[in-house]
């Protein structure tokens, strides 16, 4: 296991003493909290854990599955204890790029009826200022690489659409995934939200703006976890 992967498990593992008996928790997407489906179903099978899960994508889903965590729609409950999902970049306010995994809508609809958000990083996501990582926004497919044009006009920098080999990224939801190159220097998280969301076209943006409640993080030093002083784990 490479030093990064082991760093993903650390965090993945140590979020689940966040997770108790009886919660309904938002299961997220990607190689980080992969490590904490897979410790949830372990404790539920070896430890009497009793929880039910809400997945963030079609492969979080399946994971979940494979280890047991039995599953409800969003509909069918009256909201989340809380979700614990992965991040591309944090950033000291706690606003986040998510995306990276292209599970972007889900995630955010999961997290919105979630009480409390928790992310799991390596050290590598935390920066000074959002956006050295390409920003991912959801597009519908009509007319997709005009809705992307658009977006390069209103954020004036290179926007992609995301590929696999030679054909656009499709999402779970049917949709394209834009990509943002704006470099490090997104200082105004909210006010790009909003302004991208008033994009014909645009579905979803990755940036998680006032959501995220404690980081827990593995670096070289262990694993920490970071309360966000105006969140609601304080
Ligand atoms: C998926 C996401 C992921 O949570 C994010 O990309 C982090 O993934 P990883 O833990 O694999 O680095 O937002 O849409």
């Amino acid at each position: 296991m490479s030093d990064v992967e082991a760093l993903k498990k650390e965090a993945g593992i140590a979020a689940c003493a966040f997770v108790k008996t009886g919660m309904k928790v938002g299961l997220g997407t990607g190689s980080t909290v992969k490590h904490t489906v897979v410790e949830l179903g372990r404790r539920m099978a070896e430890e009497g854990l009793e929880i039910v899960g809400v997945p963030t994508s079609l492969a979080t889903e399946k994971l979940a599955i494979q280890v047991g965590i039995p599953l409800v729609e969003l509909s069918s409950i009256d909201g989340l204890d809380i979700v614990i999902d992965g991040a591309d970049e944090y950033d000291p306010q706690f606003q986040l790029i998510k995306g990276g995994g292209a599970a972007l809508l889900r995630e955010k609809v999961v997290a919105q009826e979630s009480a409390a958000m928790v992310v799991v990083a390596d050290d590598r996501k935390r920066v000074a200022a959002l956006g050295a990582f390409p920003l991912p926004i959801e597009v519908t497919p009509f007319e997709y690489e005009a809705t992307i044009r658009a977006l390069g006009r209103l954020l004036d920098c290179r926007v992609n659409c995301r590929m696999a080999g030679d054909n656009a990224v499709v999402t779970d939801n049917g949709n394209m995934i834009a990509d943002a190159h704006m470099g490090p220097n997104i200082t105004d998280p909210v006010a790009m939200e909003a302004a991208i969301l008033n994009i014909a076209g645009v579905v979803q943006v990755g940036l998680f703006n006032g959501m995220c409640d404690a980081v827990v993080l593995a670096g070289s030093m262990g694993v920490e976890t970071i309360i966000n002083p105006r969140g609601r784990l304080n």
